[in-house]
């Protein structure tokens, strides 16, 4: 069974939220209207909800982070859980050995739920495999397969400025070829019925077929990012870069980076996005960073709430018994 239909339960309910792939638009909005319904909690005196109250959260991260690490643990705090985090440093490859001796360990300790980041892809459907049936994995990025709760907080972020999909034109820009972001916001998209998605790259940055994905590939900024609503700019990510696939990070600038000149050729009132960390010079000006139309700050702050919804949405499918309606 593919990681896609492994997070589902007979009845398509998530239990796990390994990737976007394969789910339905109803998940997709299931969560996004679940993240509405708590983004407020932020505002209340008291910042909790009884949620999760009595379930232990761990954060597994074997690979660096911050904003997703912590947003997580937000996110699990604001629900209630009782949350441990633990960044283990780890070698390039994943020893199934030791990953699983580690996670045995911690399931000792009766927790409820592994929030897991690694370089390797397919690490968190490994440990999905291989947990107790009562635990809950989500997948907070895994090498360069899929980064699914940032694109649900990027697709929720664009919905309450845009919400109509249908006439929606969004460029993502810079390394595709090494971002999970960018491929799971393409499944979240696509499966939103966005009108279009481009991408735009040099050829160096692009995965081989990346049309087959359901995107239009475009080399140069000015005619990609020509009218789009939505511009998601993506880092150089060198750390999983092998051999020399760029000339240099100034010369990428020139070409590729989004400064306010290149932002006019967008709609007015486009929204520009990224998921962090921002190289500002590299990818895109500080002014366009830091500007009235930059959203990414925004983003962060969404992250809790989409958070909140799949931990709620998971944890409460696995305390349902099979067959219950929901
Ligand atoms: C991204 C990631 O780790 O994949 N960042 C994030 O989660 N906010 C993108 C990146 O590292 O460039």
């Amino acid at each position: 069974m593919s990681a896609t239909h492994f997070q589902l339960d007979p009845q398509g309910r998530l239990l796990h939220f390994l990737t976007i792939e394969g789910l339905t638009r109803r998940h997709l909005t299931d969560i996004l209207d679940t993240a509405e319904s708590l983004h407020g909690v932020a505002e209340r005196r008291v910042k909790k909800l009884p949620t999760l109250h009595g379930k232990t959260v761990v954060n597994l991260f074997f690979e660096a982070s911050t904003r997703t690490r912590t947003t997580f643990e937000l996110a699990a705090k604001r629900l209630s859980a009782d949350v441990l985090t633990l960044n283990i440093a780890t070698s390039s490859a994943v020893k199934g050995e030791s990953l699983l001796d580690t996670l045995r360990n911690i399931e000792a300790m009766q927790c409820d739920m592994f929030v897991v980041r690694h370089e390797q892809s397919g690490a968190a459907e490994f440990i999905a495999r291989h947990v107790k049936p009562h635990i809950a994995v989500l997948n907070a990025g895994d090498g360069r397969h899929a980064h699914p709760t940032q694109a649900m907080l990027d697709v929720f972020t664009i919905r309450r400025h845009k919400p109509d999909f249908a006439h929606l034109q969004v460029a993502i820009v810079g390394d595709i070829l090494h971002s999970r972001v960018a491929r799971s916001l393409i499944h979240a998209l696509n499966i939103l019925g966005a009108g279009e998605i481009r991408v735009v790259a040099p050829r160096t940055l692009l995965p081989a077929q990346v049309e087959n994905l359901g995107v239009r590939v475009f080399h140069c900024p000015d005619d990609g990012l020509r009218d789009v609503d939505v511009i998601v700019m993506l880092r150089l990510q060198k750390e999983r870069m092998e051999g020399a696939l760029l000339p240099s990070e100034p010369e990428f600038f020139q070409r590729y980076g989004l400064t306010e000149e290149r932002l006019t050729l967008a709609k007015p009132d486009v929204l520009v996005m990224h998921p962090g960390p921002i190289n500002r010079g590299v990818e895109i000006d500080s002014r366009v960073a830091d500007g009235p139309r930059s959203v990414i700050l925004e983003q962060v702050t969404n992250g809790i709430a989409v958070r909140m919804a799949i931990m709620s949405i998971t944890l409460g499918n696995h305390a349902r018994p099979a067959g219950e309606a929901v």
